[in-house]
């Protein structure tokens, strides 16, 4: 049996991936520091597919704990990359944090794997890496822009020493993944997005308006080159995401890649504006949400969906959930906590 690192796999992306490869028959083992989860997640782990998987708690940036790590898992058949942190604002107003933790950390896993005579590596990239693309929708050709934050630069800065990794050995076989924007939850609600005090991302912010954590949601800026002067993105559910990462993995174990480095979009294809994103909440919920328009919010890009050729005629992956699919998802999750 497979055993399958995930680092950062009790986190949003990192726990719906565990609960996909178990369901897929792999055995895993998480690592994670703890500072944006909480154990609570292996008991909906466990409750969704009855497994639970091993899991150590440390932080990569230790590097001493890292290798004790590798020596004591030699037996592992590929590693799904999420532990970084991902708030764009945040990085802004402490960008050594994230150069330390997405960066740092990612070279103390990629040194042990490196001494093994095969690596498999899946990395959690995002559609970040794009900026403000020139062409929609966006195909992994598009150029890659300087960096809109040092969040974005992390990105594009573990994506290049993978690039460089791989270029030097050819034992070494990774895919990157640029999500666009993952929502919602598994359909069992025992699992799901669990941001740390005020939500950062739209979905999160508008179930618990829903929900009323929050009084109001604030709608960053009206008067975009939009359909509605809101926002466009690329809204795809987090289980989708999550079978992209199986399928990717199972293209490296079979060796079926035809570079020992590939990278591709996950997104639906599908644009949809804020006002679009909030109209599909009350569709979902019945409620009317209360929101007001306020100023635009800095580095925010007006529009990035995703081309999805790549994925869909290279890994056979399409995304099968709609915007209001996930919602639904997501309001579900909400009137759990
Ligand atoms: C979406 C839209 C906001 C909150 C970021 C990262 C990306 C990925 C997903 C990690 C924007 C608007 C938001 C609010 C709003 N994360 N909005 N009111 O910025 O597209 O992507 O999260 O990989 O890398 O960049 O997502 O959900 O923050 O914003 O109007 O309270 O919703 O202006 O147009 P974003 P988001």
């Amino acid at each position: 049996m497979s055993k399958i690192l995930v680092t950062g796999g009790l986190g949003y992306i990192g726990s719906h991936t565990v609960v996909a490869l178990q369901e897929a028959g792999f055995k895993v083992v998480i690592i994670d520091n703890l500072s944006n989860a909480s154990t609570k997640v292996l008991d909906g782990i466990l409750a969704i597919s009855g497994e639970l998987p091993e899991f150590e708690n440390f932080d990569l940036r230790n590097k001493l704990k890292t290798q004790e790590f590798f020596k004591k898992y030699d037996d592992l058949s590929g590693v799904i990359h999420f532990a970084a942190s991902k708030a764009v604002g945040e990085s802004v107003g402490n960008p050594l944090l994230y150069y330390e933790n997405n960066v740092s950390t990612l070279i103390y896993v990629l040194q042990e794997l490196n001494k093994k005579d095969n690596a498999n590596f899946i990395f959690s990239s995002s559609c970040t890496v794009y900026g403000q693309a020139d062409k929609m929708p966006i195909t992994e050709e598009a150029p890659i822009k300087a960096a809109e934050s040092p969040y974005g630069n992390t990105k594009q800065i573990g994506e290049a020493i993978l690039k460089d990794t791989c270029k030097a050995n050819q034992n070494f076989n990774t895919i990157a993944l640029r999500y666009f924007n993952p929502i919602g939850a598994h359909k069992s609600a025992q699992i799901g997005e669990l941001p740390i005090g005020v939500p950062q991302n739209l979905v999160p912010y508008i179930t618990q308006t829903g929900a009323g954590v929050r009084e109001q949601l604030s709608v960053f800026g009206d008067n975009y080159p939009t359909k509605d002067g809101t926002c466009v993105r690329d809204y795809i559910h987090v289980v989708d995401i999550a079978k992209a990462h199986v399928i990717a993995l199972k293209r490296l174990l079979n060796k079926k890649y035809k570079e020992n480095f590939e990278v591709f979009n996950l997104g639906t294809g599908t644009p949809s504006s804020v006002l679009e994103v909030i109209q599909s909440f009350e569709r979902v919920s019945n409620k009317k949400l209360n929101y007001k328009i306020v100023d635009k919010r800095d580095g925010d890009v007006i529009s990035a969906y995703a081309d999805t050729n790549k994925a869909n005629a290279v890994l056979g992956w399409k995304a099968k959930s709609t915007l209001d699919d996930a919602m639904e998802s997501a309001w579900k999750w909400q009137q759990t906590l």
